[in-house]
């Protein structure tokens, strides 16, 4: 269930958009389900359908790489969001006269673990009951519907915290809002479901009132601990939650050999990897699809979005790298700017304010000072001077720039792109660098002319 606009947010995004550790709400919660390995997966969509049903695509062919079998997908819209029964029924179509178990799911509970989901269909089908409920018991039950038991024990109704008396509001034992129900039972008991409540909704959980009333066995499964299935419905909570996720992340990478020096000021996301004797200094943040290899040294207030990094390799401070590769043994930084596509290859070395963009420097090649490389490709063994500028933009389009192997470009170079340096080739301090310059030259002025050729002294 999806489709809910998600008022307690006060978002102008639908609510199982917003971000956990670097995934939608919802995406979790499509992790948590794609992991049991279903035939068919439902989602119930309403507001801002189309996104919620882009993002999740996305992250299906994401996730599904990674598994033989991707379920099917259906997608079930909910025009008008009149409650969690509604949304159900408005699949109702998917499921005539079928039976079997239907698990349903919650969009904003996305720390549920595919563990739990499991053991909530293996006691629901040991106990052949008509639906089976997840619970749990929390230290504060405010806006969640609470679970009312028989003398004996066993599952009565559950009351929506709006709707519920006084008394009712100290029960601590909550609906997690996940379930699973034999679908036989479920679907005729929607069409009784009436509105007639707080809310003025149809509450899918008023449906296991009813299979009671009709005499059916209905399950409770207590589970803890209660953070793993409580709803995300305010920023709060959010917060909360993301906290929980970024602490586990961070026991889950020093569990598997990554020093993380202050783990309260670290953030890195769920899907990140990184590698055993890594080190991480205290206000770096890891995100996206980031993969770091082994002996990775990460200083203070570096940034990295979909970074890959190889071995060994240092990451000096408050340095950014977006989208980019940084082979075995590289350095980078402080204060860098990767940007789209950049490559360092093993062993480069780039340094102080040098900002790349689509550009790769060679093995063992250094740019060390205050430089801009875009759209270059450079050689093995260069050696890029301070205040080099590739001018890769004539104000309309974007030029190449080529600089072959062994070349020195010489302090405050500009290289009026398109152009190449031929290998082993000088630039002089301050040249202005306008056409192509063969190989084993020393060029020097504005324009910058050939005045030796290296080879022949
Ligand atoms: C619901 C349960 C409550 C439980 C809590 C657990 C009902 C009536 N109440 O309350 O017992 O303790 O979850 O987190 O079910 N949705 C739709 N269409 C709708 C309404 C909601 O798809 O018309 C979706 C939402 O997008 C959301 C989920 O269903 O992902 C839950 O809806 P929400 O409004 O958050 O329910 P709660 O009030 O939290
Ligand atoms: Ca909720």
């Amino acid at each position: 269930m999806a489709a809910g606009l998600g008022t307690r947010m006060k978002s102008n995004r639908a609510k199982v958009l917003h971000e956990l550790a670097g995934r939608t709400l919802i995406g979790h919660v499509c992790r948590a389900a794609l992991a049991l390995h279903p035939t068919d997966f439902y989602l119930v969509v309403g507001h801002q359908a189309e996104a919620v049903q882009a993002a999740v695509e996305a992250d299906f062919d994401r996730l599904t790489n990674q598994v033989a079998t991707a379920p099917r997908r259906h997608y079930v819209v909910q025009a008008e969001q009149r409650g969690t029964g509604h949304a159900v029924m408005m699949a109702a179509s998917h499921f005539e006269n079928r039976s079997g178990s239907l698990l349903v799911l919650s969009g904003d509970v996305p720390l549920v673990r595919p563990e739990t989901l499991q053991t909530l269909l293996e006691t629901h089908h040991q106990s052949g009951c008509a639906a089976t409920v997840l619970t749990t018991e929390i230290w504060d039950p405010t806006g969640y519907g609470r679970i009312l038991r028989e003398a004996n024990g066993y599952f009565a109704r559950i009351v929506e915290h709006r709707d519920a008396t006084a008394e009712q509001r100290t029960i601590k034992e909550i609906n997690s809002g996940l379930y699973v129900f034999e679908m036989e039972h479920l679907f005729p008991a929607l069409n009784r479901l009436t509105p007639a409540n707080a809310q003025g909704e149809y509450y899918l959980t008023d449906v296991l009132g009813l299979l009671k009333e009709d005499g059916h066995q209905v399950g409770i499964m207590r589970h803890s601990p209660a953070e793993e299935v409580l709803g995300i419905n305010s920023r709060v909570e959010l917060a909360q939650a993301a906290e929980r996720l970024r602490l586990a992340k961070l026991e889950a990478l020093m569990r598997s050999g990554v020093t993380i020096l202050d783990p309260k000021a670290t953030y890195i996301d769920g899907d990140v990897q990184i590698g055993m004797d890594s080190v991480i200094y205290p206000n770096v943040t890891i995100e996206g699809a980031s993969v770091i290899g082994e002996r990775a040294t990460i200083h203070p207030n570096a940034h990295l979005v979909n970074a890959r990094l190889g071995n060994g390799v240092t990451v000096r401070d408050a340095t950014l790298v977006v989208d980019s590769t940084l082979e075995d043994e590289t350095t980078v930084g402080p204060f860098a700017h990767l940007r789209m596509e950049s490559v360092l290859k093993t062993g480069a070395v780039v340094g102080n304010f040098v900002e790349m963009k689509k550009s790769t420097l060679g093995p063992g090649s250094k740019s060390m000072h205050l430089t801009y490389l875009g759209d270059a490709t450079i050689g093995s063994k260069v050696n890029i001077g301070a205040g080099t500028i590739t001018c890769n933009y004539d104000g309309k389009h974007k030029h190449p720039t080529v600089i072959q192997d062994g070349v020195k470009i010489g302090s405050d170079t500009m290289l009026v792109a398109p152009v190449t340096v031929g290998r082993n080739s000088v630039t002089a301090a301050g040249s202005v660098v306008i056409k192509d310059i063969p190989e084993d030259s020393l060029v020097a002025g504005v324009p910058a002319v050939v005045k030796k050729n290296l080879k022949q002294n």
